[in-house]
């Protein structure tokens, strides 16, 4: 598995596994597949209200800590400095873990400065209860704004990004940053599954639509992906994807969908 390297130090594993709306024994189930087949990125958030079966998954799986990589994600309505913490406590008393590998501040919020937010979050950090912290849906001016108020480096965004809604702004913003590019609804939410020119150039690889598409985010600079997938046959196809690689033409034919 290809890693980012993240500012501030940590590894991100390229294809992580997404658990948006997974909840109680679904999720604990779709994790503890999807580890089995080899994801070492997990990705969830307090709103998700799975992290403790997230946890479950993580505790029974038997994988070192060391070798996972498991990011969160703090809603706004905790973006004042004492919920902050109280939020990322919870979620780490949740996941039964002492530390996440990346936290995240799930939207931008007009509410609450983002040195308050980001100073907590910082402070988190400091004390080691996450080993990076970022952002999530958040433009490039939103992003060089958070930036300029965090008292620790922004190691990644987290944002919608797959095959016809590409990021190319905020790509050419964070790469010479370093900053990782998360793309989640990696496979527009499974529509992609049935694009005719995915599905053409996946045949030329004995690949699907949805592992071109996947393929198609993980050999850009700087990004990661997060497919969500329920069954252990998605969820095995999706880490499929290290085996073969687009060329230019594929590439200009994807760029224009
Ligand atoms: N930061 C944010 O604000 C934010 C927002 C949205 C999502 N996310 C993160 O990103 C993750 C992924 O995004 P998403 O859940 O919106 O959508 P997605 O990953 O683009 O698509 C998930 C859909 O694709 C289907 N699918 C998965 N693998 C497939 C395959 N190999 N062939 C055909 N269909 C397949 C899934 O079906 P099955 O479930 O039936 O397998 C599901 O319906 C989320 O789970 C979450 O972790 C973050």
């Amino acid at each position: 598995m290809k890693h980012l390297d993240l500012p501030g130090g940590g590894r991100m594993p390229v294809l992580g596994f997404g658990t948006w709306q997974l909840r109680g024994p679904d999720c604990a189930r779709a994790v503890t597949l999807a580890i089995a087949a080899g994801y070492r990125h997990i990705d969830t958030a307090e709103m998700y209200g799975n992290e403790a079966e997230v946890g479950d998954a993580i505790a029974a799986a038997g994988v070192g800590r060391a070798d996972l990589f498991v990011t969160t994600k703090i809603w706004p309505d905790h973006f004042h400095a004492k919920e902050a913490r109280r939020a990322a406590e919870a979620s780490l008393g949740k996941l039964k873990l002492d530390h996440v590998d990346l936290l995240l501040m799930h939207w931008p919020s007009d509410s609450v400065p983002l040195a308050e937010t980001l100073g907590e979050m910082s402070r988190l950090l400091e004390e080691g209860k996450t080993r990076a912290i970022g952002v999530s849906n958040f433009d490039a001016d939103r992003l060089a704004q958070a930036i300029q108020a965090s008292p620790a480096p922004i190691a990644c965004n987290q944002v919608k990004f797959h095959v016809g809604a590409p990021q190319d702004a905020l790509l050419a913003f964070c790469r010479p940053k370093g900053i990782a590019v998360t793309a989640y609804s990696p496979l527009g939410k499974g529509g992609l599954g049935k694009d005719p020119t995915l599905e053409a150039i996946g045949k030329k690889y004995g690949k699907s639509a949805v592992q071109v598409a996947l393929r198609w985010l993980i050999e850009q600079d700087g990004v990661s992906a997060v497919p969500k997938a329920s069954s252990e046959r998605n969820l095995r196809a999706n880490l499929d994807i290290f085996d073969f690689s687009l060329d230019a033409d594929d590439r200009a034919r994807i760029g224009r969908l």
